[in-house]
């Protein structure tokens, strides 16, 4: 122990990378490694974008400033008009629109904003495993509430009351889900929001992967639609993989007035404002029709098809759910195995191919690995190949 280590915050101190960066970083120092490991999509930012943005460079002379913390007016009036679009749902720019640099940056603001030592959030198990450390570094209590594979990873709703607490602050959802690609269902999202306003506590919705939901279109439901629901549903929306702009790091954030008030203060002492160069590619993105997505999903259909069908051919070493939106897939380890975190470094270590251990998702994940599809068809050939070849 070093005088660093009693300087440093104690969950900070104990609070580890990601096992999605760690597992990247460890197959960068694998020559060759194939990596199904990053969520990472191998798209380019759309062309009408980068054209747009380098348009403003010239002729914008403010495009080098900060913004108000909120965010650029013209950007929050372009989500007022997409979010009324998706959700029927007519919110006030200055009142419930807050623009943030990426989800994982308005999620901090949210549990900087609400958490105080102890408190609680409840993520479903499995969850996104930063999720899990965000709510940890500030000085949170992530509860899990675990989700059933043989019942398809569907909510259990009846269990989800009894995981209440008085020092519950939140619930997060992320439907498609990361990591197991299921989409919720209209009546489960219904039902959590019942009762999340019964127990006046949040519906945090973290949403990076609506725009991928494949042939499930009349599935997907985005409990931001309820009016109902308006004072205790936060809607965070990424542009990150819906407009292939994750280096940008841009989102935005639809939040009760009341919550908005006290959630700028964080905001603002934290970063001021996100980047006004990627809000003002962010009003290009919204403002002119976005035909790429149909590309998007219609390559990312393919690749899903691909990586079952490489799937069910190793169903003695994986056996896998069909993911229903996002890229992932979580298949369960059927090969003799210690635990999650073992083989995905000896398929690193081996057979050269990285996948992220599914215990860092939850306590539910261990015995399963998360598979990112979205990356070229010829890397999860490649991919699989080299598992066939290594598991003869
Ligand atoms: C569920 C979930 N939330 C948030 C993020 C990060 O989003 P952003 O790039 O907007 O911070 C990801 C990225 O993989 C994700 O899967």
């Amino acid at each position: 122990m070093t005088f660093i280590t009693d300087i440093v915050n104690r969950n900070v101190h104990e609070s580890e990378v990601s096992a999605i960066k760690e597992m990247a970083m460890l197959s960068a120092g694998v020559p060759g490694a194939v990596s199904l490991a990053w969520g990472l999509p191998s798209f380019r930012t759309p062309e009408y974008i980068r054209q747009g943005i380098k348009d403003i460079l010239d002729t914008d002379e403010h495009a080098g400033k900060y913004t108000l913390p909120d965010g650029l007016p013209e950007l929050r009036q372009e989500v007022v008009k997409i979010h009324q679009q998706k959700t029927g749902i007519k919110v006030d720019a200055d009142k419930h629109v807050m623009i943030g640099a990426g989800n994982m940056q308005s999620l901090n603001t949210l549990f900087h904003t609400m958490l105080d030592p102890c408190d609680e959030i409840i993520l479903t198990d499995p969850c996104f495993a930063s999720h899990i450390q965000q709510i940890k570094v500030f000085n949170g209590v992530p509860v899990y509430w675990p989700l059933n594979e043989e019942n398809n990873w569907a909510l259990d709703i009846e269990k989800l009351p009894s995981l209440i607490t008085d020092k519950t602050q939140a619930i997060v959802l992320v439907s498609p889900s990361n990591p197991s690609g299921k989409i919720f269902t209209k009546e489960e999202l219904i039902k959590v929001g019942e009762i999340a306003k019964a127990h006046n506590i949040f519906v945090i919705i973290d949403d990076p992967y609506s725009d991928f939901v494949y042939e499930n279109t009349e599935k997907y439901f985005n409990l931001a639609s309820v009016e109902e629901f308006r004072e205790h549903v936060i809607y965070l929306y990424s542009f990150s993989k819906s407009y292939a702009m994750s280096g940008w790091r841009l989102s935005y954030m639809i939040l009760p007035e009341e919550l908005k008030h006290e959630a700028i203060k964080v905001h603002d002492a934290t970063m001021i404002c996100a980047p006004r160069i990627s809000q003002l590619a962010g009003i290009v993105a919204l403002s002119q029709p976005s035909k790429h997505k149909q590309e998007f999903q219609r390559i990312l259909l393919s690749r899903r098809n691909l990586i079952e069908e490489r799937l069910n051919r190793v169903s003695h070493i994986f056996k896998s759910q069909k993911p229903e939106g996002a890229y992932y897939v979580f298949p369960k380890i059927v090969a003799e195995h210690k635990n999650s975190k073992e083989f995905a470094l000896d398929l690193l270590f081996n057979a050269k191919v990285t996948v992220t251990p599914g215990s860092s998702f939850g306590p539910s994940g261990e015995h399963h690995v998360r598979m990112a599809y979205c990356v070229h068809e010829d890397m999860i050939n490649l991919a699989f190949d080299r598992i066939e070849e290594y598991f003869l």
